[in-house]
């Protein structure tokens, strides 16, 4: 294989197989990897890793890991440890299904933590020692500086504070990604805190390429892999209903002079909702966008072939297959439009303050006061995690939560009299959006809240059942703030464990 990626002699000299770094690795220890979303984690070693520990297992030997990444990674990593029964305990978001299941039936321990806060937990020692870090990089430079990939996540904290690196020199990554990075240097833990000096998205603070002390690096594994995120469906209609009532609220305050034309930097969310959203911005009356955000998906990139949006600032692209391989390819072309940072800058609150961020987010569910559920089904499932909602939702401009009204085919109302997990409360969510409507709730009581709730985002087949619940809850709470009927308020999610359906009537009788 061509070594042209590893400029540095010393760094050549300890290129190995992925099986053989494998072998580095201590069963009970913990392990930080890069990755967020599937863009830039390590493949080839977490492969091997697995392997390793299935024969493990098979000979009678335990071989469980902590694992830390920066937020979801793919199938090569969370799918193959997890399926290798090789995770003690992981943190922070997940989306892979064999870990989703494990922790479910209790057998992972999952810390979901705020973005934002992971690498300044692990400054702070909270989470304890980081034994090894496998980070995929794009190249390493002559002087030994680690030119990033497509992702960044907590990848510069991993490094810092691991005892031993190994790292994956990833072919597949476009060298031209050298110079789209810019890694932060400065943050320090209190009382050395100073303000992190940038006022706004398109502005660099940072250096190219992470800084790792050689004497670290223990191993070096040549890759050549594709990212591997999962591609989006086509908007359905309740998408584009979403959407557009969102564009006309975004249009409603640019003309009430409450937003500027060019409105205030994006946040979108992950899923298939936030990227319609997103699409549908191309055709709408505002030009000069720009983003802070944490992850560039499919709608946001097109936005920015529109020209619609002048620049993006993420901590990872997070693009469909097809999208991810045309944008590899043309990578120079967007150097200058797209900044990458470590993710406790891109999810920070006091820069999400300070610019304004517009938080655009999908939900599990919401309460009829607007408390958000972003994590738990049924209040005791995990979905996801929170992600970074929590960064945003609290210290947004404006903060916007959305969903369908229904999920499940129907079965299930996302407007719920109590919501059975609070991520988000009340006073972090300020709009509410389903396809039947826009609730604003800025600036309302919690009783005024629920009216409009009620009245605008709900299913037509569960608004009469919540309008019921909220009439008998005024008539009958012990205290009017904010109406509860203690023994009912979470009837509708003990109803869908009992009889598959929150509606009353056949299927749901009871
Ligand atoms: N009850 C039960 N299941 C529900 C549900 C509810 N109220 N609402 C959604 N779901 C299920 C859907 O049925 C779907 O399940 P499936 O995969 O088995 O079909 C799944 O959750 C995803 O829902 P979908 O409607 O496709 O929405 P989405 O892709 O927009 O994702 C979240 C919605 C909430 C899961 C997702 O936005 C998330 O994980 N959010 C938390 C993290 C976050 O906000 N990160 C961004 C910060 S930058």
């Amino acid at each position: 294989m061509d070594r042209s990626r590893i400029a540095s002699p010393g760094h050549r000299a300890k290129v190995m197989s992925a099986e053989d770094a494998a072998l580095l690795i201590a069963p009970d220890t913990t392990v930080g990897l890069s990755g967020f979303t599937a863009s830039g984690y390590p493949t080839a070693v977490p492969l091997a890793l697995a392997a390793r520990i299935e024969a493990e297992h098979a000979a009678g030997r335990p071989f469980r890991l902590r694992i830390w990444t920066g937020a979801s990674t793919g199938p090569e990593l969370d799918g193959a440890l997890a399926k290798a029964d090789g995770i003690e305990f992981r943190l922070p978001y997940n989306s892979d299904p064999t870990c989703r299941d494990k922790i479910n039936r209790g057998q992972m321990e999952y810390f979901d933590m705020h973005l934002s806060q992971v690498a300044p937990a692990a400054w702070q020692g909270i989470l304890g020692p980081l034994d090894t870090a496998i980070i995929q990089v794009t190249g390493v430079r002559e002087d030994g500086a680690l030119i990033p990939a497509s992702s960044v996540g907590n990848n510069k904290t991993w490094l810092d504070r691991a005892s031993q690196v190994i790292l994956e020199v990833n072919r597949w990554q476009n060298p031209d990604l050298l110079g789209m990075h810019d890694i932060y240097y400065g943050a320090a833990l209190p009382p050395n805190r100073v303000p992190i000096p940038l006022i706004r998205s398109s502005d660099r603070i940072g250096e190219p390429c992470f800084r790792c002390d050689p004497d670290k690096i223990v191993a070096i594994v040549e890759t050549d892999r594709p990212d591997r995120n999962a591609g989006f469906t086509t908007p359905g209609a309740d998408d584009l209903a979403i959407a557009g009532h969102l564009l006309e609220f975004l249009e409603h305050e640019v003309k009430k002079g409450r937003l500027p034309p060019s409105l205030l930097p994006l946040q979108s969310g992950v899923g298939n909702t936030a990227n319609a959203v997103l699409t549908g911005l191309i055709d709408a009356p505002f030009d000069d966008l720009t983003a802070w955000t944490e992850v560039i998906q499919d709608g946001m990139m097109a936005l920015l072939d529109s020209g619609k949006l002048r620049m993006a600032s993420s901590t990872a692209l997070s693009l469909s297959p097809e999208l991810s391989e045309r944008v590899n390819r043309s990578m120079g072309d967007y150097r200058d439009r797209i900044i990458l940072r470590s993710q406790e800058i891109s999810n920070h609150s006091e820069l999400i303050r300070r610019l304004g961020v517009i938080a655009m987010n999908g939900m599990i569910e919401a309460d009829i006061y607007g408390n958000v559920n972003s994590t738990h089904v049924m209040g005791s499932r995990i979905q996801n995690g929170i992600g970074g909602s929590g960064d945003f939702a609290r210290n947004a401009y404006i903060s916007i939560f959305m969903s369908a009204s229904t999920a499940k085919g129907g079965a299930i109302s996302t407007i719920v009299p109590h919501a059975s997990h609070v991520d988000h409360i009340n006073q972090d969510v300020q709009v509410l959006v389903t396809e039947q409507g826009l609730a604003d709730l800025r600036g309302l009581s919690p009783k005024q809240r629920a009216r409009a709730v009620i009245e605008t985002c709900a299913h037509p087949t569960y608004r009469p059942m919540l309008a019921d619940y909220y009439a008998r809850a005024l008539a009958g709470s012990w205290g009017l703030q904010t109406p509860t009927l203690l023994d009912e308020a979470l009837s509708w999610h003990s109803r869908f464990v009992r009889t598959g359906s929150m509606a009353f009537g056949p299927g749901g009788a009871g």
